[in-house]
């Protein structure tokens, strides 16, 4: 185009406006960033708890806003004593001021005495890096509990229902549940009313013929001697002017039913562990509007009686007669005249606190996706996935009609369920009929670990609506994202979920299905780091750490689980005890919580000398239960072995324990200790080759992962692992502890083709095994089941749990390694993003939502390039390592990374690039060659 002197000019005179336009635009508006909100608010990890019993809570949030680089440089917390005092700016409990601070989590409350039975409201407000002032945050709330021994007016009640003192070996003792109630009357105007309640057993809530909040197995597992947790709900909405009624239903429960393997293994005692009666205990706070208050609790004028729940049991199942009901019992207005005088008991010993986390909810609800009937009158629901919880029963019949619900994981050739690997969980459920139009019903106080339901009895043809699958779980897997070019290990993802759900069940189950259900501490310790991957665990693991605190043994060993209901002498094992300190130490370096470590300090130190102990010149030998390797295959590491190395590990984490505490004499020590055990152990079990005296893949996972090997010959003891499972056809012949540790040695050595090649692995044994086999869950045994195999074989029958979540500890490497999300500190402020990039697969994207955010790392191939994303929340900080050799070749978005000054290069070798970069989104992409 040719320009004419006009247009010329034109055009000079337009770059001019657009230059000057453009720069008022920019002088009028480029300081201000978008204001950085806080979200989320936490009081003691929980939203919103009612009725905590910690006397300085600790306050979090959460940050978001655009743009990079974004941090808190101070925040002001104002905790009220109404609504409107905090409308109105009014910390009349609590204001912080502004405290120059980075930190959003683990902010102790330094306020007022907290009251008990008192509401608090607060909010938070933040400064940004450039000082500008948020807005205060949508309000928070929560209550202080019962905290005076004064405060408590409630009796332990309950309804006598005789004693059956049946043979305790060879049938059942399954009483029937107790119904407790009482009418009340309110006259004035309520302001606020509260109901405090808890039982030895388990018990559920009723007012006014409503189940008072959603939790099921109220008021959780403890050890009853030591301590009861208590349950706290608010009412204010739920109680009428003039009459109300309030009841309770109770059960053995843990109390006093059967748990774990006692009956199969006949031990002294098979049930009624801490209690032979359950009773409930309760009491009702009201305020009135003219500042008078009331406390009705639980007493010897409420009214008992048995009712339609014949029989429940959380191994064996329950039984309900609807002909029984006490139609509108928990109303007001119901004719309790026939109903006895509750039996009192005394208190327990231990303490009666709030329980730390949330309990267990129905957190889904399954529609069953095929009936069959393998024999006439027989009907087998498969629900789709195998889970725990109940199932819900739809049936219109004649009264008297019997149903029977029984719970399998897999289904035999015929099509039948298979329960022989239930053992003695009787795990039967039993409803009959009242007759009356369209009948549903839910056990209360039973769950099933199942796909399959069977249904017999069921009066006519069910539809497809008879059985609903409630899915129970304490938590819910929400806190990752994860997803891969290989399918199968997507799936696998899902199952390693779907088990977690299944076993976090007030404690870490191994497994929801047979006699057992016990919180076995091994299993807990290998798959915690998991756990917190893929869900917020923080309070359900405090929960977890105060039983195993209550159940260490007096010796200073953690026990075999926890809580420890049974009266067996040396109940512990190498790895299993060792969760006394797995689990705190990561409660730190995921949540950063240094209370918790405090907490269990004096018992890790005692478990500490009791190793010491036990221990000659710095060896720790098996001793106790010892599993070893539980169920490796193909190779044996010894018991000797696996002992000797978790001492070291445990050393090593104390070390790094006491450090964060500020223990730096006790760091020292322990410190001094892991090299003293460092050496004795090398000495021992390391070859001058590099080999391990016992060579199977798990000597070498320890021993790398733990730092155990001396310097000179850690590479060539990790040469050697990838020997063995080359050789091995890229598959495993690890057990419980030496496989998560396998992949993660492979990993920290840069083995990383071979630790995808397993991952991707579908051969026996392997996780991709159990997908390629139809499963939905993960497996107890690496050969639990073939589709081929569908037919008990005596290992089937005997021990095999097809939702056991140890070997889902894969999920830390994936987190970890393939997505490459890590924190260098407690609690991810510094992260480290650090993906293994290969060629086995072509592409991995995740996200895991930290306690400072939301953080996110995908990677994909495209050609020889490789395509990096990060996402990094605010207020953090993360060394990205890129695995380049040469910086130049680097681009982020579309600039060299000289150009983009966000970024900083901390560090440059042959291998990686490390980059530093603050909050925000990066896109990253070099060649590379792997
Ligand atoms: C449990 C395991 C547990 C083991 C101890 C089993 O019965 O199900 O998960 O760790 O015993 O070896």
């Amino acid at each position: 185009m040719k320009l004419t002197q006009n247009t010329f000019i034109c055009l000079i005179i337009k770059i001019a406006i657009l230059c000057f336009g453009f720069n008022r635009i920019t002088a009028n508006t480029a300081p201000q960033k978008d204001l950085l909100n806080p979200k989320e608010l936490r009081v003691e990890y929980l939203e919103n708890p009612m009725g905590i019993t910690v006397l300085s809570p600790r306050f979090s949030w959460l940050l978001e806003g655009n743009g990079r680089n974004r941090s808190q440089s101070a925040y002001q917390i104002l905790v009220s004593s109404s609504k409107k005092n905090l409308e109105e700016d009014q910390g009349d409990t609590w204001d912080s001021g502004k405290v120059s601070s980075h930190d959003t989590n683990q902010i102790v409350y330094a306020g007022d005495n907290l009251i008990s039975n008192t509401d608090y409201y607060w909010k938070v407000k933040i400064w940004d890096e450039s000082n500008q002032e948020s807005e205060w945050s949508e309000p928070g709330h929560w209550s202080m509990g019962l905290l005076n021994f004064s405060d408590w007016q409630g009796q332990f009640i309950s309804h006598d229902v005789g004693y059956d003192t049946t043979d305790k070996y060879d049938s059942l003792y399954l009483p029937p549940a107790r119904y407790l109630r009482k009418s009340f009357q309110i006259t004035k105007k309520v302001k606020r009313a509260t109901v405090y309640s808890t039982a030895l057993g388990l018990y559920e809530l009723r007012l006014n013929g409503e189940k008072v909040g959603d939790d099921y197995f109220a008021p959780g597992w403890t050890d009853y001697n030591e301590r009861l947790y208590y349950q706290t709900h608010d009412i204010t909405n739920s109680i009428k002017q003039g009459d109300n009624a309030i009841g309770a239903v109770i059960a053995d429960g843990w109390y006093a039913g059967y748990i774990g393997y006692a009956l199969l293994v006949r031990l002294d005692k098979v049930r009624e562990f801490y209690g032979v009666n359950p009773s409930f205990m309760g009491q009702l706070h009201i305020q009135y509007e003219d500042g008078t208050e009331e406390v009705l609790a639980t007493d010897s004028t409420w009214k008992s009686n048995e009712g339609p729940v014949r029989e429940a049991d959380i191994l064996m199942g329950e039984k309900y007669d609807a002909r029984l009901e006490h139609s509108g019992w928990d109303t007001p207005g119901y004719d309790d005249q026939g109903w006895k005088t509750p039996k009192v008991y005394t208190y327990p010993d231990g303490k009666l606190e709030a329980h730390p986390s949330s309990l267990i909810k129905n957190i889904e609800r399954l529609r069953p996706v095929k009936i069959t009937e393998p024999e006439p009158g027989t009907y087998i629901f498969d629900l789709g996935k195998n889970f725990a919880g109940i199932a819900e029963l739809k049936v219109e019949g004649p009264a008297g009609t019997e149903v029977r619900l029984r719970f399998g994981e897999i289904l035999k050739q015929d099509g039948n369920i298979q329960t022989e690997n239930l053992r003695l969980a009787r795990a039967t459920d039993t409803y009959i009929l009242k007759g009356e139009g369209v009948e549903v019903w839910q056990p209360k106080f039973t769950y099933h670990g199942f796909q399959y339901v069977e249904v017999t009895g069921y009066p006519g043809k069910p539809s497809l609506d008879a059985i609903t699958g409630i899915v129970l779980s304490s938590i819910k897997t929400d806190a990752s994202t994860f997803k891969t070019s290989n399918e199968m290990n997507n799936t696998l993802y899902e199952n390693i979920k779907t088990t977690q759900e299944a076993n976090f069940f007030d404690i870490p189950t191994d497994c929801p299905q047979r006699d057992e259900r016990l919180g076995w501490t091994g299993d807990a310790q290998t798959y915690m780091r998991s756990a917190t991957y893929n869900a917020d665990v923080a309070s359900f693991m405090t929960k977890f750490l105060v039983d195993l605190d209550d159940a260490q043994r007096w010796y200073g060993a953690y026990p075999n689980f926890a809580p420890f209901p049974y009266s067996r002498p040396n109940q512990y094992s190498p790895a299993w005890m060792d969760a006394g300190i797995i689990i705190p130490y990561n409660m730190y370096k995921v949540y950063n919580d240094k209370r918790i470590l405090e907490f269990m300090y004096k018992g890790m130190e005692k478990f500490m000398e009791f190793q010491a102990d036990a221990s000659t010149d710095f060896i720790r030998p098996g001793g106790g239960n010892n599993w070893g390797d539980w169920l490796a295959v193909d190779e044996e590491t010894s018991k000797g072995y696996i002992g000797a190395s978790f001492y070291g590990y445990d050393a090593k984490l104390m070390a790094e324990i006491a450090e964060v505490l500020g223990r730096t004499q006790d760091a020292q020590k322990y410190r001094v200790l892991f090299e003293n055990i460092k050496k004795a152990f090398s000495e021992k079990y390391i070859l001058p080759d590099g080999r391990t005296t016992e060579d199977t893949q798990t000597t070498y996972a320890l021993a790398l992962y733990f730092d155990l090997f001396p310097e000179n010959l850690a590479e060539k003891g990790a040469a050697r692992l990838a020997e063995k499972i080359e050789k091995n056809s890229f598959k495993f012949s690890s057990g419980f502890l030496g496989t998560k540790h396998v992949m993660l040695a492979l990993s920290k050595y840069g083995y990383h083709d071979l630790a995808y090649k397993l991952f991707k692995q579908t051969e026996y044994p392997s996780w991709g095994y159990s997908v390629e086999n139809g499963s939905t869950s993960i497996w107890e045994r690496w050969n639990s089941y073939t589709k081929n195999d569908a037919e008990n074989s005596d290992l089937n029958a005997k021990m095999n749990s097809f939702s056991h979540y140890a070997f889902g500890s894969v999920a830390e490497w994936m987190f970890l390694h393939a997505v490459g999300i890590g924190t260098e500190d407690g609690g991810y402020r510094n992260i480290r993003i650090k993906p293994v990039i290969s060629k086995e697969v072509d592409f991995i994207n995740g996200s895991y939502k930290s306690i400072n955010g939301t953080i996110a790392s995908s990677w994909k191939w495209q050609g020889n390039k490789v395509l990096m994303t990060v996402d990094i929340p605010v207020n953090t900080k993360a060394k990205v390592h890129i695995p380049i050799e040469n910086i130049s070749d680097l681009r982020e978005g579309n600039k060299k990374l000289a150009k983009v000054p966000s970024i900083k290069v901390v560090a440059t070798n042959e291998k990686e690039a490390i980059l530093e970069i603050g909050s925000g989104t990066y896109s990253f992409s070099f060649k590379y060659a792997p």
